[in-house]
Parts: C-alpha cells; structure tokens; sequence
C-alpha cells in the first residue's frame, strides 16, 4: 500500500497537482466497482479523465529479478524489493517428495552445479531429486560469483520472504502435464497461508494470481482455489477469449499483441501483462496499447517508464483541462527514455 501511494504522489509534481486538482477533485467518481477497472483505465487514457483508474500499472519482476540476480533465488526476490517492485514472478515445479521448488527449467543443469554435485543422475530433472538433495545445490555460481552458494529455494521460503518483503507475487506453475496432482500441492500450500488467501484492495495490484501456459490445468487450479485470480500465459486466440472469462489475466509474450488485441482482452473484462519486455522503448509501446502492466527482468527500469508514462498522462490531462497552458509544468524534454536499469 505505502508503495502504490508513494508511486501516485511521485507520479504527480507539485506544480502539476496543482494545474490538475479541478480533475482530482472528481476522481473517486470514476473509480471502477465490479470486475471492469481495465476497462475502465483504457477508455480513461483515451479520454481527458486520470489515467489513475483501478489497479495501478506495474511492473512485475520476472524470475525474482533475472536480470541483476540468479533467477528464482530468495536473492533474485530480495533484489527485486531492492529495485522498488511492487510484484514478483517465480516458477514452481515439485520434487520426488512432492515438495514445492522454485525452478524454471525442467532440468537443473542450466542454472545449479547438479552436474558435479551428482555426477550419476542425469538428466537432472527437478522432479527426480528429493527437496534435501536439491539444498545441497548451488543455484547462485552461474549467474555470478558474488551468488555463489545461494540455494534452491522451497516455495515456502519464497512466500514467506515476499510476505517479510509485503511483496506481491505471480506464481506461474511450469509444465504442470509432468506433475500430475501438482494442483492439489499448491492449493494445499496456499490454503495454509491466510495471508496469501487475502486479495488485496480493488486499487492495488493482485496479492496473488496463479499462472500457467497449460490453460486446462489452470482451470483446475482456479475451481480448487476460487477466490485466487488465475492468468493464462500465451496468446489465447482473439475469438477464443470469452472462453476464457472465468480467468482473470491473459499474459501474451510482448511480442505477439497489438492495441487491438489488449482491448479484446479487456473488452472481455480481463487484463493483459505481456512478458517479456526489457527495454525502455518495449515497455513503452505496451503501454502505449494500454497494457495493464508487464513482465520485465529489469523492474527498475519497469517502474521508471511507468512513471514517466503517466507523468506524461497527467501533462496531457493537465494541458486539456488548462488550454494548453503548461506554465509551472516540467518539460517534455524530462521524459526520457530509460534504456538501462
Ligand atoms: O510470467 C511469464 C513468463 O515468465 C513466461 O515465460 O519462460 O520466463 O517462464 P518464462
Ligand atoms: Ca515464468
């Protein structure tokens, strides 16, 4: 909450606040009810009324924070709260003993040291080692020395370190046709955790959505866990959405959409966050279609573009409601583009 309120007032100069209060002033009024605030965000930017409108924008940090730390370590986690996210991405897959692991790949081999560590077990997959086997790994080495050591995380350890964080996390399941019951594992391990049952405020991004590329095992997984909001990963074909209305986010790659696509999607009263984008100019032309975030390695370039963006919102806003008037504004040679975190 402190992180959505400092966003909105660092989003807003003094002098801008100023030229826009006639508009503030009649906010709460366009504040969406129901299940519509993409909706309702899209057709404010294309109007003159705020650009703040139901959940914020945000930049989710993809793997932790892959792109400054190894993927899916309580590091990568740590370094995204470091970089200001709001929100985190992780994979899950389950181990031999039916325990929850924070992994991306199928195998361990691109990402730990298994190959020395267990020189006669391969083809090293996640679901073939024991969670005590899996802490014996160092999950740190290949992406720096300075992370040598950093273990394989449970995903227990990661939420309760997002919950210490007051971090928002989605959680994608990887490749859940390998793991049958894998479903029943989560729900098991999320039921337990009241915090993470609790969705935040209709004005705060998700505290926790689930995520998958397999779009029937995420159905499964939103009738054992209902109250969650449940995203589909990839490019559900435009005239297949409202197949899909039971769910609550579509996640294409950044690549893949245009504006007509993100309005079918929020046209259908879903929201859209593309992965992956890690450039400035990216996250830009996303945001330009009116995406409801995205997905980035880079959550501190993420959360600069977003506030240049309705900074630039806002001076449009204000210039409509002035005549143009932008004296006490800043300029528009202020917004750049961040290219690098
Ligand atoms: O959250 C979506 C994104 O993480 C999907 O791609 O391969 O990085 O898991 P991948
Ligand atoms: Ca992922």
């Amino acid at each position: 909450m402190h992180q959505r309120i400092g966003f909105i007032v660092g989003a807003v100069t003094f002098s801008l606040s100023t030229l826009a209060g006639p508009v503030l002033a009649t906010s709460p009024t366009l504040i969406p009810q129901g299940n519509e605030p993409a909706q309702a965000r899209r057709s404010a930017f294309g109007s003159s009324d705020l650009p703040e409108q139901g959940r914020p924008l945000v930049a989710v940090s993809h793997r932790g924070a892959a792109g400054t730390a190894p993927e899916n370590t309580l590091a990568a986690i740590d370094e995204g709260h470091r970089l200001g996210a709001e929100s985190v991405e992780i994979d899950v897959r389950p181990t031999s003993d039916e325990e929850l692991v924070l992994m991306h790949d199928a195998t361990l081999e691109r990402t730990t040291d298994v190959a020395e560590v267990f020189p006669d077990r391969a083809p090293y997959n996640v679901g073939d080692f024991t969670l005590e086997e899996l802490g014996r790994l160092d999950a740190g080495s290949f992406f720096g020395p300075e992370f040598e050591g950093e273990p394989v995380p449970s995903l227990s350890e990661a939420l309760d370190r997002l919950q210490e964080h007051d971090m928002n996390l989605l959680l994608e399941v990887k490749e859940p046709e390998l793991y049958p019951g894998i479903e029943r594992l989560i729900a098991a391990e999320l039921k337990g955790r009241p915090h993470w049952m609790e969705p935040n405020a209709p004005d705060e991004p998700h505290r926790l959505l689930v995520q998958s590329f397999d779009w029937e095992y995420t159905e499964r997984s939103k009738e054992l866990l209902p109250s969650l909001p449940h995203g589909l990963l990839g490019l559900v074909p435009e005239n297949e959405i409202d197949d899909y209305t039971w769910a609550q986010q579509i996640n294409p790659a950044h690549t893949t959409i245009d504006a007509d696509y993100v309005a079918a999607v929020q046209d259908a009263g879903l929201e859209i966050m593309p992965y992956t984008v890690n450039e400035a100019d990216g996250m830009y032309r996303l945001l330009g279609m009116g995406v409801d975030g995205f997905i980035t390695d880079f959550p501190g370039t993420g959360q600069r573009v977003i506030r240049e963006f309705r900074e630039g919102r806002a001076r449009q806003v204000a210039r409509e409601s002035e005549g143009a008037q932008t004296d006490g504004c800043t300029g528009e040679g202020e917004e750049t583009r961040v290219l690098t975190s």
